[in-house]
């Protein structure tokens, strides 16, 4: 879905933002051929240092998303995604609460703004961030988990806010325009206990003022 947004965004030779990207490639993926630069923000050090490994060659597990994007005539057409993610990825350190303003021309964030707190209010805060980092006009795709009540790695408990459809279309409403909402239902097969869906929001950046 986000493939096919963005190959008929009219978007060429852009700078973009994938923010907090962790240790996932596909939304840069997704915005390689329409960029000049991307840039993969991320807070934390050891996904920075994963990050800088991945830019130099990615892994092989990554071929397998390329090629769901290659089913595109515009992805297909790049002739070396492994060599292209090295000459236009640019990894940089910092927190989604201190992005600057309208400085991308499309972005993604995945997973990020529902699961750094469980406070909605900070929810609220970081995709506002994400969106005013782009500029009027721009696409975007952002996914997000479901009622989620957090995860745990080894012995650390990481937060998330219990987020709807609703919430997302509230927060994006202000900011955005030609928004479409997706809801991919897991019921059957989980990836994990504490959640129930995940939500894949996309659109363009409104004029600031308008609505
Ligand atoms: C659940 S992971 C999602 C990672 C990746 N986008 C994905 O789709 O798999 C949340 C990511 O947000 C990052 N993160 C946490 N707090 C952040 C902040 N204040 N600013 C930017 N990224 C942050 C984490 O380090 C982590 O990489």
């Amino acid at each position: 879905m986000v493939r096919d947004f963005f190959s008929v965004s009219g978007v060429r030779a852009a700078e973009g933002i994938d923010v907090g990207s962790g240790p996932n490639l596909y939304p840069a993926l997704a915005m390689l051929p329409l960029c000049e630069t991307v840039t993969l923000y991320e807070y934390s050090d050891s996904n920075i240092e994963w990050l800088h490994g991945q830019k130099e060659h990615y892994s092989r597990p990554w071929d397998a998303f390329w090629d769901v994007l290659a089913g595109d005539p515009l992805y297909e057409a790049v002739p070396d995604p492994r060599d292209e993610l090295r000459r236009r990825a640019r990894i940089v350190q910092g927190s989604v609460f201190e992005l600057p303003e309208a400085r991308w021309d499309i972005g993604t964030m995945f997973f990020v703004a529902e699961s750094l707190s469980s406070d909605k209010d900070e929810f609220r805060a970081a995709l506002d961030s994400f969106l005013r980092c782009l500029k009027p006009g721009a696409p975007f795709a952002a996914a997000f988990m479901e009622n989620s009540t957090g995860y745990a790695v080894g012995d650390t408990a990481f937060p998330a806010v219990a987020i709807e459809t609703k919430d997302v279309a509230q927060c994006l409403g202000s900011a955005a325009s030609s928004i479409h909402i997706d809801r991919i239902a897991m019921d059957d097969k989980p990836l994990r206990e504490g959640y129930s869906g995940m939500i894949l929001a996309w659109g363009r950046i409104m004029e600031r003022g308008k609505d």
